[in-house]
């Protein structure tokens, strides 16, 4: 079966980093969303050391500039339908960071 993908905003610590690593757990593909590539990366970096397939995009969620080109990024790399659905997760998210 094909591996679903999910995007998480402020995923490089605290209940974002949590959600990524147990998501990761149940197979998904994770792209942590982090406005610091140096955090981020290290939040990645340890995903990665546990077996959990995570890739970091770099999003500010106050910044619209920052979240459209993040999903424009993903746009071009999943199939139109996913990528819409994950932003608008990735948006409903934003409210609450
Ligand atoms: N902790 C709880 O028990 C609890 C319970 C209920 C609700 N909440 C709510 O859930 C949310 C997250 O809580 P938390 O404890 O995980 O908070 P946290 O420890 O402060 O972590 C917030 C995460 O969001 C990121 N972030 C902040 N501003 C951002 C922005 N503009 N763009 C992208 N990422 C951004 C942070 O990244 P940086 O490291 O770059 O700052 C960090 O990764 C908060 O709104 C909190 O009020 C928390």
């Amino acid at each position: 079966m094909k591996k679903r993908t999910v995007l998480i905003t402020g995923a490089n610590k605290s209940i974002g980093f949590e959600t990524a690593r147990e998501m990761g757990k149940l197979g998904f593909n994770v792209w942590l969303g982090c406005r610091d590539g140096v955090r981020g990366q290290d939040a990645v970096s340890l995903l990665l050391s546990e077996g959990i397939k995570a890739r970091l995009a770099i999003i500010d969620v106050t910044d619209q500039e920052s979240v459209d080109g993040c999903r424009a990024d993903k746009v071009r790399r999943w199939k139109t339908r996913c990528a819409d659905q994950q932003c608008g997760y990735s948006r409903n998210l934003a409210h609450r960071a």
